[in-house]
């Protein structure tokens, strides 16, 4: 797979639209508190021009603002791109509020419906953890998933997730660097 984590780029401009399609087939744009619901809602008609495009790529391109019930985090996002095929992205909120510490987690990530079960999300989730580990400093990194979500759940623990707990129906994992350095190391000799 020659899939990389880069930052937001307007080169990948006719494959976002047509993957922004495709999360939008499959239900995403009517996920309760989904920030992709948000962006589908918000910036819909303004991905298809050059224009819009640059400025949406400007703005997630930075570091933004995620806003919490209770308190606001940095955010910074990155984007899993082959060539000029957009496939997913990540999302890095570079510290936790009560709620995220909760639910949300520093990590979350999807993949473009087409783009699935091909182990991207694997691979997304495992180049996305040294830029949280050492660019953003944060270690143990808390990742969390729904109890139904059998996808995420298998690559959170591919990933060196350790279960800590349930709460409502979220599963609770740390992924520490050197779990995670020592998974990466195991995935090079295969
Ligand atoms: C969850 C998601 C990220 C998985 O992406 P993906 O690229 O399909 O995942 P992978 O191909 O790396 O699959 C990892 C494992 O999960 C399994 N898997 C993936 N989707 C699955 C599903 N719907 N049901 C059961 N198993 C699934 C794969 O077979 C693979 O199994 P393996 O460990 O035996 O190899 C993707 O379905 C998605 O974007 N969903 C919507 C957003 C979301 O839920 N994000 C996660 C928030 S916590």
């Amino acid at each position: 797979m020659s899939a990389q984590l880069i930052a937001p780029t307007v080169a990948v401009h006719a494959s976002f639209l047509a993957a922004m399609d495709e999360f939008r087939a499959d239900g995403a744009g009517t996920v309760a508190h989904s920030s992709l619901a948000q962006e589908l809602r918000t910036w819909g008609t303004r991905w298809p021009t050059a224009d819009g495009f640059a400025e949406y790529v400007g703005l997630v391109g930075g570091v933004m603002d995620d806003e919490r019930v209770d308190g606001a985090v940095p955010l910074s996002t990155r984007w899993w791109v082959d060539g000029d095929a957009y496939l997913g992205r990540v999302t890095f909120r570079h510290r936790l509020t009560p709620s995220l510490l909760t639910w949300g987690g520093h990590i979350g990530y999807g993949v473009r419906p087409g783009a699935r079960r091909r182990g991207h999300a694997t691979a997304m989730l495992r180049a996305a953890l040294p830029i949280a580990h050492h660019e953003l400093g944060i270690d143990p990194v808390l990742v969390t998933c729904d109890d139904t979500n059998t996808g995420s759940r298998r690559v959170i623990e591919a990933c060196g997730g350790i279960f800590e707990d349930q709460r409502d129906d979220k599963l609770r994992y740390w992924i520490h660097e050197a779990a995670a350095t020592a998974g990466q190391q195991q995935q090079r000799r295969i």
